[in-house]
């Protein structure tokens, strides 16, 4: 399959997890991806990966809390590649968990410069570039916290609400232009963090927190991303998609 041929993709937090997957994902289906990450020996990886697969890829070093790094991202996807149709605004952290009477005012401050602050500067640049290359689509990681919420996670769960309406509008703005925006609401992903940051209880509570009764895979936040992406999904804009394995279902 070569969904994306011709196309120009950019992605944060592309360095790993979910964020690597939808960049592997997209370059084997044709795209030219900028692989964009804080970290850049991250970003190196994925890029080597890409390319060993007979794939396109670039790196780029990017900061998301700060909007010169966006439109510094979407400059070099224009002078490398020709241009934008896709971008993955994936980039996020989480912070400590507190409760809200406890809870750390700069923790607050860093995890909304990325999982909000940084979703905004991202599509201030993206919009404009992507209808300057003749239209595509955008795709925001918000979380199943960006509908339902958890204690003692405050910043990160109002953060990834707002993405939420963030998205709204910029479908609102933006689509009759020729860019779609959605956002997608993973579930609980088996990634080392999750695994090694839980007790052997822990994880198994909270895999029974899902219908599924396992967390997902990143492969699977990366097939429902590539879908928004596609062409298949021309009528999908402005809306919130989980891929949850049930777990906002009770
Ligand atoms: N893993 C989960 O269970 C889960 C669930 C729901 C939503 N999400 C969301 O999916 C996205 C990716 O999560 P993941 O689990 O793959 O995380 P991850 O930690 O594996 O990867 C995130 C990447 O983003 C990079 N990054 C961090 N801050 C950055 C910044 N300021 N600028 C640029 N890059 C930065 C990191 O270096 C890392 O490579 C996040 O937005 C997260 O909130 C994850």
């Amino acid at each position: 399959m070569s969904r994306f041929a011709q196309k120009v993709a950019l992605v944060t937090g592309g360095g790993s997890g979910i964020g690597a997957a939808i960049a592997r994902e997209l370059a084997a289906e044709g795209a030219s991806v900028v692989v964009t990450d804080i970290n850049q020996d991250a970003a190196e990886r994925v890029v080597q990966q890409i390319t060993d697969a007979g794939g396109t890829a670039a790196a780029f070093v990017q900061n998301t809390a700060k909007w010169q790094d966006s439109q510094a991202a979407v400059a070099f996807a224009q002078d490398t590649f020709g241009g934008l149709h896709l971008a993955v605004n994936n980039a996020g952290i989480g912070a400590p968990p507190q409760n809200i009477g406890d809870y750390d005012v700069e923790a607050w401050d860093r995890v909304r410069a990325v999982d909000l602050d940084g979703v905004f500067y991202g599509l201030k640049f993206e919009l404009p570039a992507i209808v300057a290359s003749g239209g595509g689509a955008i795709v925001n990681m918000a979380s199943v916290l960006g509908s339902v919420g958890i204690a003692q996670n405050a910043a990160y769960v109002a953060s990834k609400h707002a993405l939420v309406g963030l998205t709204k509008v910029a479908a609102l703005e933006y689509t009759a232009k020729g860019v779609r925006t959605n956002a997608v609401g993973p579930g609980f992903i088996d990634t080392p963090l999750v695994r090694s940051s839980l007790s052997p209880e822990a994880l198994t509570h909270l895999e029974n927190e899902h219908a599924t009764g396992r967390l997902g895979t990143d492969s699977e936040v990366a097939a429902l991303t590539l879908f928004l992406l596609s062409d298949a999904a021309s009528f999908i804009s402005g809306s919130y998609h989980l891929v949850d394995g049930g777990y906002s279902a009770h």
